[in-house]
């Protein structure tokens, strides 16, 4: 039978009966979607500023540092599994402590000294709080991943009060993208350990990548000192 959309609770259900749900497991699924709403807005927010940087830079420089941005709020079955695979209780208070992704921004640059000029001009901002930066590009994960990554806390404005909210920003660039969309599919197919030589495997292709990215931006400085 279809259900009315308007009611959030059957939305959240997809139409499931709610017959037998007990009122205060329906009260967790209200607050739930409009936890998820504020975490939908702080990633608009922040691609909001992330446009706004891009385009004011073209008009300066004629070219965008940004290639791309991707955003995705984490679902409700992904925070459920988080929480309990790293052993924190399932409450809303939980999420807010112990999850610094679920609203989550990715922006893939064109090279990498854009990367770190994004990052900046978005810590500087006077009101974001930036709480961790972890540079995965100084100092590469093992298996080779490379990344700028940020999390910062932007104030949201509802129709009642403000709330401060985390957002994990991943800046990279197109090539380290390469990279972490594929070795991130191929580590969806291997359920297992993976044997050492594909990790080693990966890793060359990681510094290959990375040994590109150098040139790439090496190209770039030669060519924007020859047409100042
Ligand atoms: P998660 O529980 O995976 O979020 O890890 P974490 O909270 O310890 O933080 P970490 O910095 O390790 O990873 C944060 C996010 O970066 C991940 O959710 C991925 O999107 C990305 N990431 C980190 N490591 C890798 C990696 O080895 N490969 C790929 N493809 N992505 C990675
Ligand atoms: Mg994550």
């Amino acid at each position: 039978m279809p259900y009315d959309p308007s009611d959030r609770v059957a939305y959240f259900l997809e139409g499931m009966s709610q017959g037998n749900l007990p009122e205060k497991t329906k009260q967790m699924i209200r607050s739930f979607l409009e936890v998820q709403n504020i975490y939908l807005a702080a990633v608009r927010e922040m691609d909001t500023k992330l446009r706004i940087l891009n385009e004011e830079f073209k008009s300066i420089w004629d070219r965008n540092p940004i290639h791309h941005i991707e955003t995705r709020v984490k679902t409700p079955k992904s925070i459920i599994d988080k929480l309990t695979r790293k052993g924190y209780p399932l409450t809303l208070e939980s999420v807010r402590k112990n999850l610094n992704d679920i609203a989550g921004v990715r922006v893939i640059c064109s090279y990498i000294d854009d990367i770190y000029t994004i990052a900046d001009l978005i810590i500087r901002q006077a009101d974001v709080e930036l709480l961790r930066t972890i540079d995965y590009i100084k100092n590469p994960k093992p298996n080779g991943y490379r990344s700028l990554h940020l999390i910062v806390t932007i104030p949201v404005y509802l129709s009642q009060r403000m709330e401060r909210v985390k957002v994990e920003i991943q800046i990279r660039t197109i090539a380290m993208d390469f990279w972490a969309s594929l070795e991130h599919e191929l580590a969806y197919k291997m359920d297992s350990i993976w044997p050492e030589d594909i990790t080693a495997e990966l890793k060359a292709c990681a510094e290959e990548i990375a040994a590109i990215d150098a040139r790439m931006q090496r190209l770039y400085n030669r060519i924007n000192k020859r047409s100042k």
